[in-house]
């Protein structure tokens, strides 16, 4: 299908994200070399900015299976135990939101890692024994959007860890020319341009962009995106120069308006604007700390300067 086109299949098909490639690159290369199964592998970093696509490069350079599992998903651990038996000698788990794995079942994960068994406990009450099970060696790759938020013995036993970081507009011109042509879509080079740059370093939202602006050209009869047709189509998305949304928006004038700029605890924010704290601070959060429209103090959150010059408000003393 279209959609597992867009996904590359090859590290030298990923654009952006340098470092993290070209470690891996090395630590694939050595593996294979070896004849081992890759170290485990925590790809951390905020949502949309590719760790699933590179779990499963990883997989496919490898050249092993893949099998997708996430951290709520896992409830018990027999669960677990399920899908830890069913691996092949050097397949890839990857357990997505792995920071919401449960603590009994993070405890059955530490054997499966480090050496490769699993202690499973068989039966209940007095007649409970444990077995322990031999496993094939295989890779493990959690994704969180932060380390931070894994306990320290989880993450220990990573022995990769690699953070990803927001794109920048060059690369996600690239992303947004390369789904174009597989979306064989004609789209101008200032377009593509002013896409990347209204997608906050993250190219799932670019790609989002892409399809949207696509269905304004398709329905008025356009054959190609120029900038006009772009800037007219995130206009009515409501996504403004900065490529911020109406729920930056909210956020951003929610401070300013209720809390005179902050500093607000992120909870007292939520509730004001009702949205999720923790969609607030895993999504909308990282990219406003990032361009400096938001600080974390102490005290709560404080929207800057940056942020009424953006709104052309007046700043206050
Ligand atoms: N699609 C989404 N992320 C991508 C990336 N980093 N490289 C290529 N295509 C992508």
């Amino acid at each position: 299908t279209i959609e597992n086109q867009l996904r590359p299949q090859l590290l030298s098909q990923y654009i952006g994200q340098k470092k993290v490639k070209n470690n891996l690159k090395v630590f694939i290369e050595a593996a294979k070399l070896r004849n081992e199964a890759l170290d485990h592998v925590l790809l951390y970093g905020p949502p949309g900015l590719g760790k699933t696509t590179l779990a499963t490069i990883i997989a496919h350079e490898m050249n092993v299976s893949i099998k997708t599992t996430s951290g709520p998903a896992i409830e018990r651990p027999g669960d677990l135990a399920a899908i830890l038996t069913s691996l092949e000698p050097g397949d890839v788990l990857f357990i997505d939101e792995i920071h919401r794995l449960n603590r009994v079942v993070e405890e059955v994960l530490y054997p499966a890692m480090e050496d490769f068994c699993l202690d499973i406990v068989i039966g209940k009450g007095p007649t409970a024994r444990s077995v322990r099970l031999d496993l094939p060696p295989f890779t493990l790759i959690g994704a969180t959007t932060r380390a931070g938020l894994l306990s320290s013995p989880l993450r220990d036993r990573f022995g990769v860890l690699s953070r990803l970081d927001y794109y920048t507009t060059e690369d996600l011109k690239k992303i947004v020319s390369r789904t174009a042509e597989i979306y064989q879509m004609d789209i101008g080079e200032t377009a593509s341009e002013e896409l990347a740059r209204r997608s906050r370093g993250t190219p799932r939202i670019a790609n989002r962009l892409l399809r949207r602006v696509r269905d304004f050209a398709q329905v008025q009869g356009f054959s190609q995106i120029d900038f006009d047709l772009a800037i007219d189509a995130l206009e009515r998305l409501q996504v403004d120069r900065l490529g911020l949304d109406h729920i930056d928006h909210k956020l951003l004038k929610g401070i300013i308006e209720k809390f005179r700029g902050g500093p607000v605890g992120l909870d007292t924010i939520a509730a004001t604007i009702g949205e999720e704290a923790h969609t607030i601070e895993d999504v909308y959060e990282p990219y406003l700390l990032q361009i400096g429209f938001l600080q974390r103090t102490p005290r709560g959150r404080v929207v800057t300067h940056k942020v009424y010059e953006h709104f052309q408000m007046e700043v206050p003393d």
